[in-house]
């Protein structure tokens, strides 16, 4: 059976950190409140003139670095995002360009919001499985600083910017949990949702980009409810129970959420990477950013399983079990 492994992760993030200190100069909040209700201490800020593209390119350059490899080597590149440079052409067509890709590869975007990379991953494991391409880099990058409605300190102060990466590549495998790469992908959306968490603008509606608008308590309840319910569907898909997991990778929204889902499922928080303090919520890009971090220091080693999740405006939700 063909498997889709991890060859290598990459990531960017802007030089600028903005502190709550600061955040907290510029509107009504405090460094007290924003770490007590969501655990974020500091976030990244594009700079004027530094796009989504351009972040997604380093996190890619890290990435291919990492598997030892060249752009060329690449058959299929996936961005998700909701902060494209442009409303079209797709991001991870810039990104081929930026990279110096010519070798006729394809390149698309996937938007489910802050699910984006459990949506890329899955549909590039689904192109690997089936035989289409060899070798795929997933991308989450977002410039989410410019959808933020910088007078509303209820969302405002949650997000940031940057961008992760990682290098897939086909492998034969037996079929069973023990294989290396991805073992499972589960998706979900309710479009029923929507009003929770959207942007109020676009191409087709008002012509503007929007600001991000969030139902912060219902996001909440939803998240820790859909997220631990994703989790057990991919550990009942694989046979495995949450005492297998070596390291559990959430989506980072909120530490609250976070220590919610990994208490319901019992997984303990010595095995839960944590990037959303220095971060903040990065949306796509938050699950291969921290995956970059616990492969840098060491954390996530070859052999471990590594279980993801996620949940996004849409509403859309997923979780992906892979063992590195
Ligand atoms: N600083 C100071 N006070 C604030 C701030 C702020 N930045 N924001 C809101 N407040 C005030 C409110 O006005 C309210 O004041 P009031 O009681 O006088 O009316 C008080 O703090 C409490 O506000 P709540 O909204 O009830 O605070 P809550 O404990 O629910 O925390 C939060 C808000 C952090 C947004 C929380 O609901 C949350 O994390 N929700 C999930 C958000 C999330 O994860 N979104 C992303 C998920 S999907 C994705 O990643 C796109």
């Amino acid at each position: 059976m063909r498997r889709s492994v991890v060859a290598g992760t990459g990531r960017y993030l802007p030089e600028r950190i903005v502190t709550n200190a600061e955040l907290a100069e510029r509107i009504d909040t405090s460094d007290e409140w924003i770490r007590e209700r969501s655990g974020i201490a500091q976030r990244h800020i594009a700079a004027d003139g530094e796009f989504t593209s351009d972040l997604a390119t380093h996190a890619a350059r890290d990435a291919l670095k990492a598997a030892g490899m060249v752009p060329d080597d690449v058959d299929l590149i996936v961005v998700a995002t909701s902060t494209p440079d442009e409303t079209f052409p797709a991001s991870a067509t810039v990104v081929q360009s930026k990279l110096g890709c010519a070798n006729g590869s394809m390149g698309f975007d996937i938007q489910a919001v802050c699910s984006g990379f459990v949506y890329a991953l899955a549909t590039a494991d689904n192109f690997i499985k089936a035989g289409q391409v060899d070798t795929a880099l997933v991308i989450g990058a977002e410039t989410f600083s410019r959808i933020l409605d910088w007078t509303d300190r209820g969302t405002c102060v949650l997000f940031g910017d940057g961008a992760g990466a990682v290098l897939l590549t086909a492998e034969e495998g037996q079929g069973t949990s023990d294989d290396r790469g991805i073992l499972s992908t589960h998706l979900h959306s309710d479009g029923r949702l929507h009003d929770l968490l959207y942007v109020d603008g676009g191409p087709s509606s008002t012509g503007e980009v929007g600001f991000l608008r969030m139902e912060g308590k219902e996001v909440f309840r939803h998240a820790v409810k859909k997220m631990s319910e994703v989790v057990i569907e991919a550990l009942e898909a694989t046979g495995l129970n949450a005492e297998d997991v070596d390291w559990f990778v959430p989506h980072q929204a909120n530490k609250r959420i976070i220590d919610g889902t990994a208490r319901k499922l019992g997984v303990n928080s010595d095995r839960v990477v944590v990037t959303i303090d220095i971060h903040a919520n990065t949306s796509a890009a938050s699950i291969p950013l921290a995956l970059s971090v616990a492969v840098d220091d060491a954390r996530i080693k070859p052999g471990d399983l590594v279980l993801i999740e996620a949940m996004g405006g849409g509403l859309t939700w997923g979780s992906g079990i892979l063992r590195w």
